[in-house]
């Protein structure tokens, strides 16, 4: 079985191509807002439009594939922006309607969580999911998803961007702000845990405000270690209270280098297998969602069934309400 997967959620149109399971092709294209404008919807929905035909074309020629060989259409259903999520949603239903193929949606979660277990081999674990705007601790239970602790404000992604822009970087993101980081020493910064959940925007505020007197390579050390000490601090009650023996990490903030020594070290003490995906696979890209459509598809042949026509983008879809 061969499926196109669509991702479109946030920054990132991507298309990716699998054949049960073995990926064949992942075309990414991010959107980079200019110098101190964070992500503009409209800009956003823009910038998906006009890539989107090129990456699919991309996407099938890397896979040495064409469009006919293609059985089943996903895309990235939600959560998401409504903006980049319509185009995505748009252009999935688009290509499914002109070339007759079937049409399936996917959480966006749910394809981090899958395409993680897939890649490390790691079953049934406990799994953390970081991202831009989401910091979630989830356990799988008869195919049903439970969000054990989640952040109560803003995602640990947000909080690095926010904090970047703050000190006027010139790429605001969480990838440059580790760089900048490198050699910080560390100054004291409020820790918010509420049993699994966390806090973060008091900890933002008050890194944004100490900034201006501090040299900003400690504070921006200081608030990378303190968000990823307080993530540790919530994963290790929930690996404790569900006596899970696998943990992933996936999701954007995945690829931070520190955050996966952190909770590798955790899970070496705690004698838990430690498990993460390749950094192309925790960004947000096509591969995934057609992964996950390809595992949905198979596990209920009807949900690819649907009219065209029914589909439509969920932008506050949660794994645990699927
Ligand atoms: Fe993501």
């Amino acid at each position: 079985m061969i499926t196109l997967g669509i991702e479109c959620t946030a920054h990132t149109l991507s298309v990716g191509i699998v054949r049960d399971g073995v990926v064949l092709s992942n075309v990414i294209d991010m959107f980079r807002p200019p110098k101190g404008e964070g992500m503009i919807p409209r800009k956003l929905a823009d910038h998906h439009a006009q890539v989107f035909g090129d990456v699919v074309r991309r996407a099938i020629v890397e896979s040495k594939l064409t469009m006919k060989d293609i059985n089943l259409i996903a895309f990235s259903q939600g959560p998401g922006i409504g903006s980049a999520l319509a185009v995505g949603c748009g252009g999935a239903k688009y290509l499914a309607a002109r070339t007759g193929k079937m049409l399936i949606g996917v959480n966006h979660c749910y394809a981090h969580v899958k395409i993680s277990e897939h890649l490390t081999g790691i079953k049934n674990p406990l799994i953390l999911y970081v991202s831009g705007g989401n910091s979630q601790i989830i356990i799988e239970e008869n195919g049903k998803y439970h969000v054990l602790g989640e952040t109560l404000d803003i995602g640990l992604g947000n909080l690095f961007d926010n904090f970047a822009r703050a000190i006027g970087m010139e790429h605001a993101h969480g990838s440059a702000l580790e760089k900048f980081a490198e050699g910080g020493r560390y100054v004291e910064l409020p820790y918010s845990v509420k049993g699994m959940n966390l806090v973060f925007s008091g900890l933002l505020t008050h890194a944004e405000k100490i900034a201006r007197e501090k040299p900003k390579r400690d504070v921006a050390y200081s608030l990378m270690e303190t968000a990823f000490a307080m993530t540790c601090e919530a994963t290790e009650r929930a690996l404790f209270l569900t006596k899970k023996k696998g943990l992933i990490v996936c999701g954007g903030v995945a690829q931070n280098r520190r955050l996966q020594h952190m909770l590798k070290t955790m899970c070496e003490e705690d004698g838990v297998r430690f498990g993460v995906a390749a950094d192309e696979f925790n960004r947000d890209n096509g591969a995934m969602i057609a992964y996950a459509g390809e595992f949905l598809y198979k596990k209920n042949r009807a949900a690819a069934k649907r009219r065209i026509e029914s589909w439509k983008p969920i932008p506050n879809q949660r794994i645990d309400r699927l």
